[in-house]
């Protein structure tokens, strides 16, 4: 058994929060490369998306492996020395307990994992998003695997016929509930179309019961009970074979569909595929940007990436979603551009409106 962990965070912007800096990853790179002496990985790649860091690890350690979690935990705290050093902009944001303890869940950085048997030609898409929060994965986890009009698979092939199993979590009052495709997708549908409180966590196979894709749903707000910038989540897909193709996978990406988050995670956006050199959200610090790097396991190692959004197949979802960007500015302060008023309980508002909270007067 081989897992497969992706550990992410946020640990200090440059420019702004708009990328990376080269040294920070560099230092994670060092930090990686000591775990693979020291044999706790098997392998690994790092990346980022915005001005996230993203650690891919394989390991034979299984899921919520103490000593993994530790790892990521301590090349944060690494990476957020080099970001102190050249004064990058909110170093540590995504480091939220004072001391690792046990887990990095709920202590501010996001998780995807999953314990997989390799197969013979083991596919993997690793999908990473900035400027965006936990429930942005639903719309094209559903696509992928319920809706028949972008996964022909579902229809044609024999092996993914029988459907996929949706395991649906409630972020706000920490429940979940798993439904079947394709006779369940109405009742499915109720939740995962509220991406803000429910987020599909994982997909599994219903003839093999395989794992097929798992994503983090971490809310760094709810965590910290204040704004602390969003969650810019990642998802792991398994693709090939009794899974969708790898087009099958890609394909919802070309419909740049409406997340929140954006400028100050306040805002509704298209989320823009790009390839990861232009992971760079400038506009409006924004609009979203969603990256996807493609692996092939063999033995544990991660063959890769492809940089599968690099492609000018996408040409046109990022015109689109260049388009909507100017409509939905065109709104300015207003909603829907502005996230409705509940989610911006979740911003750094609620101060401004408490100082108001005296100018008002009872209606006769
Ligand atoms: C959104 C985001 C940015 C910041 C904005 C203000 O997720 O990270 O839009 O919210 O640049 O940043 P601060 O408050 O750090 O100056
Ligand atoms: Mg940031
Ligand atoms: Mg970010």
């Amino acid at each position: 058994m081989i897992t497969l962990s992706v550990i992410k965070a946020d640990v200090g912007g440059y420019v702004g929060h708009s990328s990376s800096h080269p040294k920070v990853l560099e230092r994670a790179k060092e930090c990686m490369e000591k775990a693979l002496r020291d044999k706790l990985l098997v392998d690994f790649h790092v990346t980022r998306c915005g001005d996230d860091l993203q650690l891919i690890m394989t390991h034979q350690r299984g899921e919520e492996d103490e000593a993994i979690h530790k790892l990521a935990w301590d090349t944060f705290l690494e990476c957020t020395k080099v970001a102190r050093e050249l004064k990058l902009h909110g170093a540590g944001q995504d480091l939220l307990a004072e001391a690792f303890s046990g887990n990095v869940k709920g202590m501010g950085p996001g998780v995807a994992e999953m314990e997989i048997e390799e197969r013979g030609a083991e596919t993997i898409i690793i999908f990473m998003a900035d400027k965006t929060s936990a429930g942005a994965w639903n719309m094209p986890l559903y696509k992928m695997f319920a809706d028949p009009f972008n996964t022909i698979g579902l229809v044609i092939a024999e092996n993914m016929h029988g459907g996929f199993r949706f395991e649906i979590h409630d972020v706000k009052e920490h429940r979940k509930i798993t439904l079947n495709a394709p006779e369940e997708i109405y009742d499915m549908l109720l939740f995962m179309g509220a991406p803000s409180r429910y987020a599909v966590k994982a997909v599994y196979h219903r003839g093999s019961d395989e794992i097929a894709a798992v994503s983090s749903t971490q809310r760094l707000a709810l965590i910290a009970g204040r704004y602390v910038g969003k969650d810019d989540p990642v998802c792991i897909v398994r693709s090939q074979g009794e899974f969708p193709a790898v087009g099958e996978v890609l394909e919802p990406f070309t419909n740049p569909f409406l997340v929140e988050g954006w400028m100050r995670g306040s805002h509704h956006g298209p989320l823009m595929p790009v390839a990861l050199r232009e992971s760079n959200p400038t506009r409006f610090d924004g609009p979203p940007r969603v990256i996807a790097a493609g692996f092939q396991l063999s033995g544990g190692k991660l063959v890769g990436p492809r940089d599968m959004f690099d492609d000018p197949s996408f040409d046109k979802a990022r015109q689109i979603a260049n388009e909507i960007a100017d409509y939905m500015r065109r709104h300015g302060p207003f909603e829907p551009h502005r996230l409705p008023l509940e989610a911006m309980e979740y911003t750094t508002m609620p101060q401004v409106v408490r100082k108001l909270e005296g100018r008002f007067v009872a209606l006769e």
